[in-house]
């Protein structure tokens, strides 16, 4: 799958991209993460690619030219068809099953915004997927354009192996309960024990406990996910 990022803070991605899961599946070849910087498509001789917003007010937009040109140019670039997604507060709030759907294409191409927010014709002209992380402000859609990748990677095939599989994760389809406790060594830490069953070899009695402890959790922290509904992040 192919992520590009569209930021005026290319550098922000440097140290994500460089580790862990995420780093593994690009050496690989399943996932392929290209960072594009917006100044590159700016106007004039400052590199300008916001502006003060007509009407007045304080904080600066995004300008529309800069943004439209780089996607234009960005989805160009390759046969692979995209899917256009602009961090938001304002857009619809990432949740599993938003995730899944972002992960059904082969190509997302990830907007991230600064100052004000966009110029309204960015999304008059591209109609993006607008999608906000939560309801609090950020400083820019760089960590939000993150956590999208974040999640979406995990969905694409092979990227997580049999050990680490998602389809058991809270959230998602056909699981819609919280992880139980887990533990491991030492068995004892400063007198706190390891459940005696998860210690018995028990292998019925362990997954019943667990998926009493799930049931358990879920329904003290998460009563709305029981019910099917949508409820507070
Ligand atoms: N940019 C600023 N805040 C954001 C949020 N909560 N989600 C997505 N993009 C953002």
């Amino acid at each position: 799958m192919r992520f590009d990022v569209l930021t005026l803070f290319p550098e922000m991605f440097s140290g994500y991209l460089g580790q862990s899961l995420l780093k593994r599946a690009i050496d690989r070849g399943l996932v392929d993460v290209r960072v594009h910087n917006l100044r590159d498509w700016s106007q004039g001789r400052h590199q300008q690619v916001d502006d003060r917003p007509f009407g007045g007010g304080p904080g600066m937009v995004m300008m529309v030219g800069p943004v439209v040109e780089a996607v234009e140019q960005i989805c160009r670039d390759d046969v692979t068809p995209a899917r256009l997604v602009l961090l938001t507060p304002q857009g619809r709030r990432l949740r599993q099953p938003v995730v899944e759907e972002l992960s059904g294409g082969p190509r997302l191409v990830l907007v991230c915004g600064r100052y004000e927010g966009f110029d309204q014709r960015v999304v008059d002209l591209l109609q993006p997927d607008e999608i906000s992380i939560g309801d609090y402000v950020l400083n820019g859609g760089e960590v939000a354009a993150m956590v999208v990748i974040d999640a979406v990677m995990r969905l694409v095939p092979h990227v997580l192996g049999h050990a680490e599989s998602s389809v058991d994760d809270s959230f998602s389809s056909g699981n819609r309960l919280l992880e139980c406790a887990q533990y491991t060594r030492p068995r004892d830490y400063r007198g706190l024990t390891v459940p005696e069953v998860l210690l018995s070899g028990d292998h019925e009695a362990i997954a019943q406990w667990r998926a009493a402890q799930s049931r358990a959790r879920t329904r003290q922290r998460r009563a709305d996910l029981l019910e099917g509904e949508v409820g507070p992040t």
